[in-house]
């Protein structure tokens, strides 16, 4: 082909392509030069130097979200403290990065994330530990580490940390049975109507109080975590969420702290908008403003889950039937959401061919059918050997990953601009 032809289409594909710009398209992940960058990464070329599969994680865009959060917040006139929820994403030159910005703490739920988040550089004074089903173990653990705010699930728990260290200051954990119901999956419900198993429910907060009294603990904080990946139109549930925790406040005068979670979303598709910051922080400062309470927040996929992607390579392309597969070197073991949850990562050539889109299922290389990133995908005429980026793979995609059918491994690259 002549540098001409090379040079027509491309001329030509320029005016439509920046007037239908792709949903997900933003400043720092964008087609330049007819390559997908992050940041200021050629994703394409990364891959090509480092090997797919990769997750790629742009740190800095971690620190925008941080800092939006921060400003909605202030806006809104709230006292409040932001910890990153570590089981998002654990990698630890990530977790040094955000201990070093000084814009967040850990939100942390087993002793393992504890000890990690302090070897990442994590103070204790800046770690928030909510975690289910503690072991005396866990329990006997968690207590020796007395700068740590720690909130039990349940009255088990609360009784066990007592016996152990009367008189400490505590969190507890409620359920106030409303949840936030996230269209995407029935299997992120973490309260609602059915009985889940986090967190004290409200007819049981009398007895979890008697156990403190009995202890001489002193409850200054409540914790819930209604739901994943709400956005605006999530809003009103978010409100009765934080109108139902009231009940509870009103059992508890010493309390300083409201720790309201984590769930904040991220869009997915092209149908959804991002999460309006300022109508978030307005619904909570209209449910507790004036109660002196400082806000905590604990969000892992709103700050994560955009700033990283997940590079593979089209193994092969074959039709069946009249689907027309297309295989990667990546299968769902390294990013679970999407086959467990529906929540998509969506596929994007990092240098897309000058051709028309035609639809695709695209797959991994992992022995089970659920292993399919996604049907009907139109994709310009990809070859073996393309890299593909699996978009909002920086959340639970990593942390997540197993070893099944030992196709495990993947690199990781932090990207610092
Ligand atoms: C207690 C708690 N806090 C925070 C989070 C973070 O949630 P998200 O990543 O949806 O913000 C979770 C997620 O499971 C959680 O269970």
């Amino acid at each position: 082909m002549s540098e001409t032809e090379v040079e027509l289409p491309k001329t030509a594909a320029a005016a439509p392509a920046a007037a239908t710009a792709p949903w997900w398209q933003r400043d720092d992940l964008a087609l330049r030069g007819g390559h997908l960058h992050l940041g200021t990464a050629d994703l394409e070329a990364l891959a090509r130097k480092i090997g797919t599969p990769a997750y790629v994680i742009r740190a800095p865009r971690v620190t925008e979200k941080l800092g939006q959060l921060h400003r909605a917040l202030d806006r809104a006139g709230l006292d409040h403290r932001v910890y990153y929820a570590i089981k998002a994403n654990r990698t630890p030159q990530l977790l040094s990065y955000l201990a070093g910005q000084g814009l967040c703490g850990a939100d942390i739920c087993s002793p393992e994330e504890l000890l990690h988040a302090l070897s990442c550089g994590f103070r204790e004074e800046d770690i928030s530990f909510t975690g289910t089903s503690l072991s005396r173990a866990d329990i006997e653990t968690l207590a020796r580490f007395e700068g740590i705010a720690i909130n039990f699930d349940s009255l088990a728990a609360l009784d066990r940390f007592g016996q152990i260290c009367p008189g400490r200051k505590v969190g507890l954990r409620i359920n106030p049975d409303r949840g936030i119901g996230y269209g995407g999956s029935e299997m992120l419900q973490y309260s609602g109507t059915a009985a889940t198993k986090f967190g004290i429910y409200l007819d049981r907060l009398p007895e979890a109080i008697e156990i403190a009294r009995k202890h001489g603990l002193t409850i200054t904080r409540l914790h819930f975590h209604a739901g994943c990946g709400y956005l605006d139109r999530e809003m009103t549930q978010f409100a009765a969420v934080l109108e139902a925790s009231r009940a509870f406040i009103a059992q508890l005068p010493g309390l300083t702290d409201i720790n309201i979670g984590g769930g904040l979303g991220v869009p997915h598709r092209a149908s959804d908008a991002p999460l309006d910051l300022d109508l978030w922080a307005k619904t909570i400062a209209q449910a507790y403003g004036g109660a002196g309470l400082t806000v905590s927040v604990e969000p892992g996929d709103f700050l994560i889950k955009d700033a990283g992607v997940l590079l593979a390579s089209v193994t092969y392309r074959e039709r069946r039937k009249a689907v027309e597969f297309l295989g990667l070197d990546a299968g769902f073991n390294l990013a679970m959401e999407p086959a467990f949850y529906g929540l998509p990562c969506e596929p994007v050539p990092a240098a897309p061919r000058d051709a028309a889109p035609s639809p695709f299922t695209l797959v991994g290389n992992v022995n089970e059918a659920l292993d399919k990133w996604a049907e009907d995908h139109p994709l310009p005429d990809p070859q073996e050997g393309d890299v593909i980026a699996l978009i909002n793979a920086g959340g639970y995609a990593a942390s997540m990953r197993s070893d099944h059918c030992l196709r495990g491994d993947a690199r990781s690259v932090l990207l610092l601009d």
